[in-house]
């Protein structure tokens, strides 16, 4: 089956950004003992605020990177139409009466300050990739809830280190389910559904059906029998996904997130399976297909692809989401050739590879970047 409709879904929405602190007498004082990773800051009694550079502000999430890198490599004339739907909360007060608004042809919906801004970013990192917004009301950022964010990744200038604050996105029971209620709909219209990173955490309710655990498992349940779903997510949230009568067609994870699932794979060990599992590191990428890794020695038995020759690594931030973005493309623009499976991955290698030999990892990928990755893929 060709795929004509490829839906991103973000649920971990937020708007990144990248500081810069030195060590500066009059602005402020950060040190860093690489020994004990320990970095510190004056505290403002000192009289000391701290003047970071502000370098970059960008829409981000998991799914946000893997939309915004699949955005620069694919070609603006393809058929295949690949969204990013990302849930947001409801206005309140005055920002009830906004109009919604169209920027090419995106609609911008009335929703909180963040949730405007974030739609706003998305919209200026994507030109290929169609960005949609649900407005889900039950997502009131009170009692707890956390539904839109600000990451914050504060890079110590000189050191080679940086603190990263992510808050979590914390839901509601309800809105969790009105969200799995919400996706009924969206799941209709689209021949893949693309989840990366880990679902929203709540207080779960006794006697209910959908907890963070399974929540991914439920979206599987919701797609039509020709929908196919690509994730990348920690072995934590897949198991129910494992043993499903549809598991995810693509399933992604770095080495050290497989071996932390490895309780689930000597349950599953050896087990017919109807997708393919990828697991990579800096060296290389184990691919399993149709069959899920046995107990023993767990990279035996996997097809091996070592990772390309990289002169300079910058920064591996993203790389993954790279990764992920780069199969996609390979996969989702090939015909049904019988090495489709094996070129997708050397693809998402070479894509990675580009990620981290840029300074500006993930975001200096754009659409000059296609290039590189053939000489990558050729290597
Ligand atoms: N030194 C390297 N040389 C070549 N490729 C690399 C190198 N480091 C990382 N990569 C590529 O980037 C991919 C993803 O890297 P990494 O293992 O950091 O993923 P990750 O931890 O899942 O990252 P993310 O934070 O994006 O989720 C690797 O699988 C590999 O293809
Ligand atoms: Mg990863």
């Amino acid at each position: 089956m060709s795929i004509k409709k490829v839906t991103i879904l973000e649920f971990a929405p937020t708007a990144d950004e990248i500081w810069r602190i030195s060590q500066h007498n009059k602005d402020g004082y950060v040190d860093y003992d690489a020994e004990n990773g320990l970095v510190s800051i004056l505290d403002t009694a000192h009289d000391a605020k701290l003047r970071p550079e502000i370098l970059t502000v960008y829409a981000g999430g998991k799914a946000t990177n893997v939309a915004r890198v699949i955005d620069k490599i694919i070609d603006n004339e393809s058929e295949t139409q690949v969204e990013l739907v990302t849930f947001l909360p409801p206005p309140q007060g005055p920002l009830c009466d906004f109009q919604i608004s169209q920027i090419n042809d995106v609609e911008i919906y009335p929703s909180t300050p963040a949730g405007i801004y974030i739609q706003c970013l998305q919209v200026m990192n994507l030109r290929n990739v169609k960005p949609r917004f649900e407005i889900v009301n039950e997502f009131e950022e009170t009692c707890g809830m956390q539904v839109t964010r600000r990451c914050i990744e504060i890079i110590i200038k000189d050191t080679g280190t940086s603190l990263n604050f992510s808050p979590r996105i914390v839901w509601s029971q309800k809105s969790a389910e009105v969200v799995l209620s919400r996706l009924t709909k969206i799941m209709r219209s689209t021949d893949m559904v693309v989840i990366a990173g880990a679902p929203p955490v709540w207080d779960v309710e006794k006697g209910v059906s959908v907890i963070p655990h399974n929540f991914y498992a439920k979206i599987i349940n919701l797609m039509k029998p020709e929908c196919e779903m690509s994730i990348d997510v920690r072995g934590y949230y897949l198991h129910d996904c494992l043993i499903a009568n549809k598991p995810p067609r693509f399933i992604f994870m770095n080495k050290d997130e497989f071996f932390e699932a490895s309780e689930s794979w000597k349950k599953l060990s050896g087990r017919e399976f109807k997708g393919t599992l990828l697991v990579h590191d800096k060296d290389g990428c184990w691919v399993w297909d149709r069959i899920l890794p046995k107990g023993d020695d767990l990279l035996a038995g996997a097809d091996f692809f070592p990772s390309p020759k990289v002169t300079k690594v910058y920064s591996t931030i993203g790389a993954g989401d790279a990764m992920h973005a780069g199969f996609l493309k390979a996969w989702i623009y090939s015909g049904q050739e019988k090495d489709r499976l094996a070129r997708s991955v050397t693809y998402s290698q070479a894509v990675a590879a580009v990620s981290v030999s840029n300074e500006k990892a993930t975001h200096g990928i754009n659409e000059y970047s296609v290039d590189n990755i053939l000489k990558y893929v050729q290597h």
